[in-house]
Formats: structure tokens, C-alpha cells, sequence
């Protein structure tokens, strides 16, 4: 992949890897608006902290934030956990430090996906010594079947095959975040 024509295949080649299209762009778009209205209304007179995850949730941030009409705060946490695999690491590594006020704040995560759930345990903990009112996660995607520490985020975009994804900000070894869709493994 290194035309731009091919950012809408219906499958993308990538060395012996073929991925094929799972969820368009307006799919995307559409279920952000109704997660937004949620959050919209269950947040509302709570200016809550959103908290986004980099790098993979950085297009679903931004979609997400747009569509919220509340006040809100945003900030970034860099973290880190599948290097340059298709499986994650084991280990999370977290690459920026938060110096905001969260105590009693109502505290938003925004991540890609939760595939083992140990990014979100991850950042919930650090989360916790702050003191917040409350903490709520948003995915845009959940693989439910890989979910080792039972996590359920709060809001889900889509429940997704425990399979290898890529685009709208997922990477595969840094690459592929700009497709404009949701790519899935063959
Ligand atoms: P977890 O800690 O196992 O829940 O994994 C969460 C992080 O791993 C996500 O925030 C993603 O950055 C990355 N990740 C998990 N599954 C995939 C995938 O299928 N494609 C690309 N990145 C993934
Ligand atoms: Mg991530």
C-alpha cells in the first residue's frame, strides 16, 4: 500500500497479510454521533475530563470530540503496548506524564480498542490515586473474546472477532493509521 487510490480497497495487501474491509468510514462516523449523544446526556452539567490514548485513538478522539455538546476538558496519555506485533506485548509502558487536577473530576478514557483490557486496567489504575469522582471508558472497538481481564468498557462502538485490525488510527508496526476504514486480518 503506498498509493493513495488504495486507501479504499476492499483489500489491502501487506506482504503476505491480506485485509479486508470491516467497518466503512460512514459506519464509523454514524455509531460515533450515537455515542456522542450518550455521552452528551449522561455528562451533562459534569464537564468531564476526557482522556484520550495515544497513539491508535487519535482519529476516534478527534470524531468523538466533535460530536460531543457538552463542556469538556481534553487531554492525552501516551501508552504503549504492542511494539511492532500483532499481539500485544504483555507489558504496558506509559510514555507521557499527566500533571492535570482530577480530583473530583469526572474522567473520561478514550481508547481504539480493548483487546486484553490490560492498556485500560493500565491506565485506570494510574487513574486511581487522583482522587476522581468517577472514571468511565469509551472503545471503539471491543474484542470480547480476547478480553483476559474482563474488562467491559462503558461505551463500545463495535464488539469485533478476537482478529487483527488495522486503520482509522490502528496501526500495524506505526503503518496503516491513515486508512480512511477498518481493515480486518484474512
Ligand atoms: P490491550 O491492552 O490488550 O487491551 O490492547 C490495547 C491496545 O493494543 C490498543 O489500544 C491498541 O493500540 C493495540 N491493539 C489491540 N488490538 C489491536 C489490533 O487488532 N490492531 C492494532 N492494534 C491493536
Ligand atoms: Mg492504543
Amino acid at each position: 500500500m503506498n498509493t493513495n487510490s488504495n486507501l479504499t480497497e476492499k483489500e489491502i495487501t501487506i506482504g503476505n497479510d491480506t485485509f479486508e474491509l470491516m467497518i466503512e468510514e460512514a459506519e464509523i462516523k454514524k455509531r460515533i454521533k450515537e455515542i456522542a449523544r450518550e455521552i452528551s446526556s449522561d455528562y451533562k452539567d459534569k464537564e468531564p475530563i476526557i482522556v484520550g490514548a495515544l497513539n491508535g485513538a487519535f482519529i476516534f478522539i478527534a470524531d468523538l470530540v466533535r460530536e460531543i455538546t457538552i463542556p469538556c476538558e481534553i487531554d492525552f496519555l501516551k501508552v504503549s503496548s504492542y511494539g511492532n506485533e500483532k499481539t500485544s506485548s504483555g507489558k504496558v509502558k506509559l510514555l507521557t506524564l499527566l500533571n492535570r487536577q482530577f480530583k473530583d473530576r469526572h474522567v473520561i478514557i478514550i481508547d481504539d480498542i480493548v483487546d486484553s483490557g490490560l492498556t485500560i486496567d493500565f491506565m485506570k489504575n494510574l487513574l486511581k490515586d487522583y482522587h476522581t469522582l468517577s472514571i468511565k471508558v469509551v472503545a471503539l472497538l471491543y474484542k470480547k473474546e480476547a478480553d483476559k481481564y474482563k474488562y467491559v468498557p462503558d461505551y463500545v462502538g463495535f464488539e469485533i472477532p478476537n482478529k487483527f485490525v488495522i486503520g482509522y488510527g490502528l496501526d500495524y508496526a506505526q503503518k496503516y493509521r491513515n486508512l480512511k476504514h477498518i481493515y480486518v486480518l484474512k
